[in-house]
This record gives structure tokens, sequence and C-alpha cells, in this order.
């Protein structure tokens, strides 16, 4: 390294090692090491496609709890679901959710529009009818109805045992 160049390499460390604040956090020649990614993360975070399988079946899964899936009310081969019970609404695999229930029908996943997919109002309580979903459980977060969203406007895509 010229004599130069070095002085002015030094010049800024000096210069950053001054610096409070925002600058001291850029860390502009850190990689990201994906080990320190959270547990769990995926593709997703990498800005890839939403998967149902993987990304949004384990949400629906959720036993009863602060954040419940669907499992109890809309899966069949549960003792009591009392929502498949009383609108046919079937989750259990997405073949079945696609038919969605008695006031819902087709209109449950609308490819490539998640404002007008009553899974996506159901989920945020802006769907006409009924209560927001899960009922009598916390709110899914936003991140997580991200998710939904982004597979509905990818395309909603996915086989029917999904
Ligand atoms: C504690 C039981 C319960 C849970 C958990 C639950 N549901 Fe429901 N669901 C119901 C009941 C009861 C209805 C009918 C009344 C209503 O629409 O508010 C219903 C209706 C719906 C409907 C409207 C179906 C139609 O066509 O009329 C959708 C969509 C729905 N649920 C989605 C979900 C989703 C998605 C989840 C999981 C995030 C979920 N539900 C979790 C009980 C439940």
């Amino acid at each position: 390294m010229k004599k130069k160049a070095r002085a002015s390499l030094l010049g800024a460390l000096v210069l950053a090692g001054c610096l409070d604040g925002p600058v001291g956090d850029l860390r502009p020649y850190q990689e990201e090491d994906p080990a320190d990614a959270a547990p769990g993360a995926s593709d997703v975070e990498a800005g890839g496609p939403v998967s149902f399988a993987r990304d949004i079946r384990p949400l629906m899964n959720r036993p009863n709890g602060p954040r419940a899936g669907c499992k109890e009310c809309h899966y069949p081969s549960q003792p009591n679901p009392q929502g498949f019970d009383l609108t046919g609404l079937d989750l259990s695999s997405l073949g079945a959710l696609r038919k969605g229930g008695v006031s819902t029908g087709r209109g449950i996943v609308v490819a490539g529009q998640p404002d007008a997919s009553a899974l996506v109002q159901k989920l945020e309580g802006t769907y006409a009818r009924g209560v927001r979903m899960p009922k009598d459980r916390g709110p899914w977060s936003v991140d997580e109805i991200a998710l939904v969203r982004r597979w509905i406007l990818e395309g909603a895509k996915g086989a029917d045992d999904e």
C-alpha cells in the first residue's frame, strides 16, 4: 500500500471512531452470516417466494393459545371443529381451503389479489360477515398476515395436499 493511501485510510478510521450514532452502525464490510439468522428463517427472509406448505401451514397447525392457528375449529379431524361444522370451511388441506366455506366460497383466495381474498379479510377482521379469525384468540401478527398476503400476491400456488 502506498504511503498516501495508508494515511487516508488511517484518517477515515480515526474519523469514524470519533463519530457517534448511525455512522457507527453501518458496518459496511460485514457480510451477513446465514448461521446468525433466526431459527425458521428461510428463503422468504432472503426475498424468495412464500411456500404454503413450509411457511403458512405450520401457522395454521398451531394449537389453541395466544397465537392460535385454525386447526382446532377448521380441521374435520378435530373433536369439535365448530368453524367447519358451521360453514363447511375445511382448512386441513390447500385443496379444501380453496373451496372456501358457505359465505366465502372460491372468494376465499383470489390469486394475485390479497385485499380481495376473504382469507386475508377474515384474518384482519375486515370481512363483512362474522368475526376476525382465529375466533376468540389473539390476532395473527402483522408479519404472519404479511406472509399470507405475499403468498396470494405471488399467485397462491401450491398442491391440493399442502
Ligand atoms: C375457536 C374456533 C375457530 C378458530 C380457532 C378459527 N375459526 Fe374460522 N370460523 C369459526 C367459526 C365459528 C366461524 C363461523 C362464524 C364467522 O364466520 O365468524 C368461522 C368462519 C371462518 C371463515 C368464513 C367461512 C365462510 O365461508 O363462511 C373463514 C374464512 C375462517 N373462519 C378462517 C379461519 C382461519 C384462517 C383460521 C385460523 C387463522 C380460523 N378461521 C380459526 C371458528 C374458528
